[in-house]
């Protein structure tokens, strides 16, 4: 893991606070509701702690599509009332059955808070 380029911090990834506040790309893999990962992508992004992220949502048992779609519907709501402008993609990649792939950059200059 840590190769120099990588530094590997041992932390629950929902407490981890990034030293530097100005990271580029959020790349976000946790096998966790989709609920709570949507949600913490829209705390950094709002914190402007990063510029874009790509991130999965896993499909849950019950409810499946609709609701992570509901999940994403709640992450553009709160990045708006946030007053983020942003471009958000989402796909379900044919050789990832179980989650939704996301990608949102942000296009507003937010400062950090
Ligand atoms: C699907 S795997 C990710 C694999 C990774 N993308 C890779 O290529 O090696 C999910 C990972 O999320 C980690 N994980 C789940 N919840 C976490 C949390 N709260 N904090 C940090 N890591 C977590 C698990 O330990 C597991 O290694």
């Amino acid at each position: 893991m840590e190769t120099g380029q990588v530094k590997h911090h041992q932390e629950d990834g929902f407490k981890f606070e990034p030293p530097r506040k100005n990271v580029t790309w959020l790349v976000c893999d946790m096998i966790e509701k989709p609920s709570r990962v949507a949600q913490l992508m829209g705390e950094w992004l709002i914190r402007g702690w990063a510029k874009e992220t790509i991130f999965n949502l896993k499909l849950p048992m019950k409810g499946r599509y609709d609701e992570v779609l509901q999940d994403i519907e709640n992450l553009k709501i709160f990045l708006i009332e946030n007053k983020v402008k942003f471009k958000l993609q989402a796909k379900h990649l044919y050789h990832d059955r179980e989650e939704i792939t996301v990608h949102i950059q942000v296009l507003s200059n937010i400062s950090p808070h």
